[in-house]
């Protein structure tokens, strides 16, 4: 069975995959709609699984942390500290659209931060809680961890503070309400064909969501790229 350490390596090693991908598709200026739509599904999904990440390991690793080892509450402050910040920053650029100036600027900013959070956590955390827990506690955390995945919430909350027990009797209907807004917007699943049918952009132009917008009344409309209209789109016709 694995362990809590098995469990976050195979986190921050796919985390660690996706900024790789996203710093080498960097989209060029002026790049078309469908590659800004494309780049902010990627980065949707990536702001999924780090959200569940953080909000696990707030809920199932720091709480141990802090009670196994002498320096543990000055550790989990840390840490803490910097998952709390990184939030504040997945917030915003999850409200942004690719083709605005700060998008990329805020995506590099959680990439720096994100990689030393990371390694703070594997090299000053982990080989010390290694030794402080039994073998049927770490795999017991790990459990714990990998079962939460399906409850997680799927956005940063920055607003929640990271103690367990105002995540634990957050988490579950925070994570019930973001589920059914990324249902309803095809949030980390808008450019994938069969997947997230919730989604206008699927399968249509801009031209066509344009038009849909127009008989929906939407407001603004010919200011918007083609993932704002269908977003706007996708929205309007839920109401
Ligand atoms: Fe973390
Ligand atoms: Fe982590």
């Amino acid at each position: 069975m694995p362990d809590i350490f098995d469990v976050l390596a195979a986190d921050h090693k796919e985390v660690k995959q996706m900024l790789a991908r996203l710093e080498k598709n960097r989209p060029r200026r002026g790049a078309g709609d469908d590659a800004l739509a494309k780049r902010k599904e990627k980065v949707e999904q990536l702001i999924i699984e780090e959200s569940k990440h953080e909000a696990l390991e707030e809920m199932h690793f720091w709480p141990a942390v802090r009670d196994k080892l002498p320096d543990g509450d000055k550790l989990a402050d840390k840490a803490t500290g910097q998952e709390q910040e990184a939030k504040h920053v997945l917030d915003k650029l999850d409200k942004l659209d690719p083709s605005d100036g700060k998008f990329e600027e805020l995506l590099t900013k959680f990439a720096e931060s994100g990689h030393e959070h990371i390694e703070f956590e594997e090299t000053q955390v982990w080989p010390k809680l290694r030794k402080a827990l039994s073998k049927k506690e770490a795999g017991e955390i790990g459990k714990k961890f990998s079962d939460g995945k399906k409850t997680a919430p799927t956005r940063p909350h920055p607003g929640t503070p990271p103690r367990p027990g105002a995540l634990k009797s957050a988490g579950p209907a925070v994570a019930a309400a973001d589920k059914a807004r990324d249902a309803a917007t095809g949030r980390g699943k808008r450019t994938t064909s069969g997947r997230g049918s919730g989604s206008a952009a699927n399968g249509h132009t801009k031209a066509e969501l344009y038009q849909e917008a127009r008989k929906l009344g939407i407001e603004g409309r010919s200011s918007m790229n083609k993932d704002e209209l269908a977003r706007r789109v996708t929205a309007a016709k839920r109401k």
